[in-house]
């Protein structure tokens, strides 16, 4: 349907109703007119129509001027022309205007009908995620425990001797195999109960940083010298309290340490290192010497799962939850996870506690 046949009356008027056009040369003139705008652009139809619109106006003047300027019906007839040269071409746009107004407004109406669909999708999703790993962490904790705890029975030989030494190499396997497995459940169901606002800091209470951070250290002190890594700790801040989970700080920081060693070829160094900030808050730096990382692989490294290519690769045991799980628990505790690293030079990975989270005897910020 063109638009001028639309603006006259709809698809349903035949062109001879309109206007009283009963001669027939007008009726095949004005259709093939209608037509022919009707296949222009707004702007090509509009311009034409204006052009013919002060062509007849000007004709009108013309007459008017032989005709000694009076208001004579040719007069009158004049301003009706020149009304129509302004109000046709806005009457035309301002018809496409609503058209595609109309258009856009059923096509914005079944979006939000598409998106309302979706939310409740996801919402359905979740609900459903939220009760799988409800039930995911019962279902594999307990078997799991049990598998524990009967392997470390037979490797320990606590019920008598095992007299095959490969039933009870097979015991160690099964004890440490169960216990890497366990890590990486609760390194799951933590990161899917921090992702769905589940994980609280109810449990959150004052601790002293330095006592938690030597025991993490003492912790980690295998897998050092298993790395020929050394580690050194500068932060002595006997005064400095933490109010946190400890257990969620405890596992920030022997992640960060952990990677720093494992990250590290033998011979390197690993510092820890902390300082008050202007804004009250405090930050604990993790520098090495190890591979280090470019912007991608720092990119890759903070989503689940992702795990660079480099040469330790194959030989360190993980899954690549370790440093979002730390950026979670920190962020949930409002502090804040930031890295920078040069390939081949080093990694520098700083947790940032916020002033609310610290309290500090005796100490002056940096
Ligand atoms: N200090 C670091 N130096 C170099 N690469 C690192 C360092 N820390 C982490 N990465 C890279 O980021 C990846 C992801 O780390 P993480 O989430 O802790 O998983 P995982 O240690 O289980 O592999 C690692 O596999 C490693 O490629
Ligand atoms: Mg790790």
């Amino acid at each position: 349907m063109s638009i001028l046949t639309e603006f006259l009356g709809g698809a349903s008027g035949r062109p001879d109703e309109r206007w009283g056009l009963k001669y027939h040369g007008l009726k095949i003139l004005w259709m093939r007119s209608e037509r022919r705008i009707g296949a222009m652009s707004t702007v090509g139809g509009t311009i034409v129509l204006s052009a013919v619109a002060v062509v007849m106006a000007s004709l009108a003047h013309l007459i008017l001027y032989f005709d000694g300027a009076k208001l004579t019906p040719l007069a009158f007839f004049n301003i009706v022309i020149e009304t129509l040269v302004v109000a046709v071409p806005l009457l035309l746009y301002s018809r496409r205007v609503i058209t595609q107004l109309e258009k856009s407004r059923s096509q914005l109406a079944t979006m939000s009908r598409r998106l309302a669909f979706s939310v409740d999708e996801a919402e359905l999703a979740n609900r459903a995620k939220s009760s799988f790993l409800a039930n995911m962490s019962h279902e594999l904790r307990t078997p799991l425990n049990a598998i524990l705890g009967f392997s470390e029975v037979m490797k320990d030989q606590h019920l008598g001797p095992v007299h095959n030494a490969r039933y009870l190499s097979y015991a160690g396997d099964i004890h440490s195999s169960g216990r890497h497995l366990l890590a990486i459940i609760n390194d799951v169901l933590d990161l899917a109960k921090i992702e769905a606002g589940k994980m609280s800091l109810d449990n959150a209470a004052k601790f002293e940083l330095v006592p938690m951070l030597d025991s993490c250290l003492a912790m980690l002190k295998g897998l050092s010298e298993k790395y020929g890594v050394t580690v050194h700790n500068e932060i002595a801040e006997d005064g400095l309290q933490l109010c946190a989970v400890e257990r969620m700080i405890r596992q920030i920081v022997i992640n960060l340490v952990g990677n720093a060693i494992k990250f590290t070829p033998p011979g390197g160094t690993v510092h820890l290192s902390g300082q008050l900030r202007g804004d009250g808050g405090y930050e604990i730096a993790v520098r090495d010497t190890g591979v280090g990382m470019s912007e991608k692989e720092m990119a890759n490294a903070l989503t689940p799962f992702g795990q660079n290519e480099n040469r330790f690769t194959g030989k360190h045991e993980g899954t690549g939850l370790g440093l979002p799980l730390a950026k979670a628990m920190l962020e949930l505790h409002e502090g804040t996870l930031t890295m920078s690293s040069v390939p081949n030079v080093g990694t520098t990975v700083t947790m940032i506690f916020p002033a609310a989270r610290i309290e500090a005897r005796d100490l002056v910020a940096a």
